[in-house]
This record gives structure tokens, C-alpha cells and sequence, in this order.
């Protein structure tokens, strides 16, 4: 036996956390939304708010969390070296019932991207996709007994108060759901 040491050079950081607010308020600010016009991005299906002005609307029901994102944004930021703060520039609602889900897309233009759920029994899952390209080569090389290494891609289970952040280049998708499920999507910048 040789001694072989491994250097796992280049991976895709996917940062989650937990956070503890009052998600009712935060549902029923999200369902009063469906009434007004949505915008139809990457959903199949399901109720996708326009892009929200968090400067005057509401302010009160999502100042809290809009804070403890940002504050994850900044941890984030501290810890990669970041040559700037991200923040939270965009955010809508994803309001999915049973069968709806989102396609497989990116968020051109921004530095990190995340969800946050405000309704789930933990069915539609997002799953963080890998280039084609490095998906094409580990699966014609490996068998079924993969790692996170080889992987194409991996599912999070959304379960409320939870909060996952990817860079915004990271492909992603929404599988679908039973049952209702409520998201606040975000997209952060410099
Ligand atoms: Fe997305």
C-alpha cells in the first residue's frame, strides 16, 4: 500500500441555517400576495410574487428577516473575502401547492442567492445542480457508489426557518411538492 494524499482543490459552498421567527406573519403577508400579479420565471406551476420593494412594504413583517439574512450574508462575506459586503437586493415569494415546481435555472447578476421557508412538510426539495460538464465527465468514469466528489447534484430538505444561500451561478431547481409550500427567495449583491 502507497500513501496517497487527496486534495480536494475546487468545491461549490452551499450555507445553511436556521433561523427563529414568527413564520405565521410571515405566511399570511405571503398568501395576501397571490392576489396581485405574479411573474412566471422558472415556476411550473405556483405563485411567484414580482419582485418585492422591502424599503416601504411591509417593512414591519420582513424587517426581521431580511436583518438575519443580511447578517449571514455578512458572515459569508468575512469568511470568503469577499472584496465587498453582500446584501439582499431582490426578494420574492414562492407560493407552490401540490405538483408545482421550478426548472432547473441561475441568477445572472447577482453574488449569492438563497430561499428561505416560510411553509413546508418537506416535500418539494431544492436541489443544487452541477455543471454539465464536470456531471458528464465523474459520470462516465464512476460507478453507483458515489460521493459528494462525484455527485451531479444534491437535494435540501425545506423544513420552515430554514435558510440555504448558493452563489448565484450555482444551477438549482425545485422538485415538486405535496401540499402547500412557501418560500422568500432573495438575490444578494455588492
Ligand atoms: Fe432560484
Amino acid at each position: 500500500m502507497i500513501a496517497i494524499d487527496q486534495h480536494n482543490l475546487f468545491s461549490t459552498p452551499v450555507w445553511e441555517s436556521q433561523f427563529d421567527l414568527e413564520n405565521e406573519k410571515l405566511e399570511a403577508y405571503a398568501l395576501s400576495l397571490k392576489n396581485r400579479p405574479g411573474a412566471d420565471i422558472s415556476n411550473i406551476g405556483g405563485y411567484q410574487s414580482l419582485k418585492i420593494n422591502f424599503n416601504n412594504e411591509s417593512f414591519n413583517v420582513l424587517g426581521p428577516l431580511i436583518n438575519q439574512i443580511n447578517e449571514m450574508l455578512f458572515m459569508i462575506s468575512e469568511k470568503y473575502n469577499f472584496r465587498k459586503t453582500a446584501r439582499v437586493n431582490e426578494l420574492w415569494i414562492n407560493i407552490n401547492e401540490t405538483g408545482d415546481y421550478n426548472m432547473s435555472h441561475v441568477h445572472p447578476g447577482a453574488v449569492l442567492s438563497g430561499v428561505y421557508y416560510i411553509k413546508s412538510n418537506g416535500t418539494g426539495t431544492l436541489d443544487i445542480i452541477r455543471s454539465k460538464q464536470e456531471s458528464y465527465l465523474w459520470q462516465s468514469i464512476v460507478n453507483e457508489n458515489q460521493n459528494r466528489e462525484t455527485w451531479s447534484g444534491t437535494s435540501f430538505v425545506p423544513k420552515p426557518g430554514k435558510v440555504v444561500v448558493f452563489p448565484s451561478w450555482v444551477e438549482h431547481a425545485v422538485t415538486p411538492c405535496e401540499g402547500q409550500r412557501i418560500s422568500l427567495a432573495f438575490n444578494a449583491t455588492f
